[in-house]
């Protein structure tokens, strides 16, 4: 596995990946890589010939008092797994790299950026969206594959994708959870023995409240029922408990088309979400 930290020797890797010939698939991730991460770079490696994963903490997608500074960083243990997964490149470039003196652009996606994360991280899409295209830009991907644990996310680069004709097959890939249905998340790690124990609630909260959705019951009642739920099970508190369009993320009342329930709660310092598709 070749490990790239500048443009220059990035573009020059690439441009041998293409000269081999083959389909290049990406993977961007922030690092701290476990199986939900590990499950994305399986998936690209069985529909392209070269995998190209970057590790970059982003800087401009967290909030003046959020936790960049105690975002996990293993670059090495992250480095073992992902040379053990075959993966043909590694791009780790430095904050000079991504944002040299003088950076001005932003893209700001409309609409499916505006509610849950977007309300409640003012700018984080923002952040997502202008590093995804500048990630985009720089290893120029046929496919790129992004966790379905974070739907919103998702729904945001594939409208980029969309609006800007950037030519790249956008893949959503399910999302892995540990044995009692928690989501694997680099953020677990923040979570004490005890914490842990009850985040398992936020799972339970999307099966039964699916449940209940797809059995007909009244959903902003469902969605009542959840938030009391999750705060009853030792949650400290919901930011929110949504069903909305599965496209535009748009709210919905009534399960008329397909749609996704998303939950955004906290437990101690730590913010956790999580999401299930809910078909009519
Ligand atoms: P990060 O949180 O490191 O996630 C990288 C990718 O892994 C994302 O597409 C995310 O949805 C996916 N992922 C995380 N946990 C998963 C799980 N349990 N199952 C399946 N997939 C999972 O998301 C980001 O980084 C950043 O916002 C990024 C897109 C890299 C832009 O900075």
């Amino acid at each position: 596995m070749q490990i790239f930290r500048d443009v220059p020797s990035l573009r020059a890797g690439i441009a041998a990946l293409r000269a081999a010939g083959g389909r290049i698939a990406m993977v961007p991730t922030m690092g701290a890589l476990h199986a939900g991460h590990m499950a994305l770079i399986a998936d690209a490696a069985r529909r392209a010939e070269h995998v190209v994963v970057s590790i970059f903490v982003n800087p401009t997608q967290f909030g003046p008092n959020e936790d960049l500074d105690a975002y996990p960083r293993r670059e090495a243990q992250d480095g073992a797994m992902l040379e053990a997964a075959g993966v043909a490149a590694l791009w780790v470039p430095g904050v000079d790299a991504m944002y040299p003196e003088g950076f001005a652009s932003k893209i700001h996606v409309t609409g499916v950026s505006d509610g849950l994360e977007g309300a409640w991280r003012p700018g984080h899409f923002d952040g997502v969206a202008t590093v995804v295209a500048k990630l985009f830009g720089q290893v120029r991907p046929d496919i790129a594959c992004f966790g379905e644990k974070d739907y919103q996310q998702l729904a945001v680069i594939r409208q980029m994708v969309r609006d800007l004709d950037l030519g790249i097959r956008i893949v959503g890939v399910p999302t892995m959870r540990d044995t009692d249905g928690l989501a694997l998340s680099s953020r677990n790690a923040y979570l004490q023995p005890a914490e842990r124990a009850k985040a398992v609630a936020l799972p339970e909260t999307l099966v039964i409240a699916g449940e209940g959705i797809n059995a007909g019951e009244d959903v902003p009642a469902v969605l009542a029922w959840s938030t009391r739920y999750l705060l009853d099970s030792g949650f400290d508190s919901v930011d929110y408990v949504a069903l909305c369009d599965a496209q535009s993320m748009a709210p919905m009342t009534r399960l008329d088309r397909p749609a996704r329930l998303l939950i955004a709660a906290r437990i101690g310092g730590t913010r956790l979400i999580d999401n299930l598709a809910i078909n009519p």
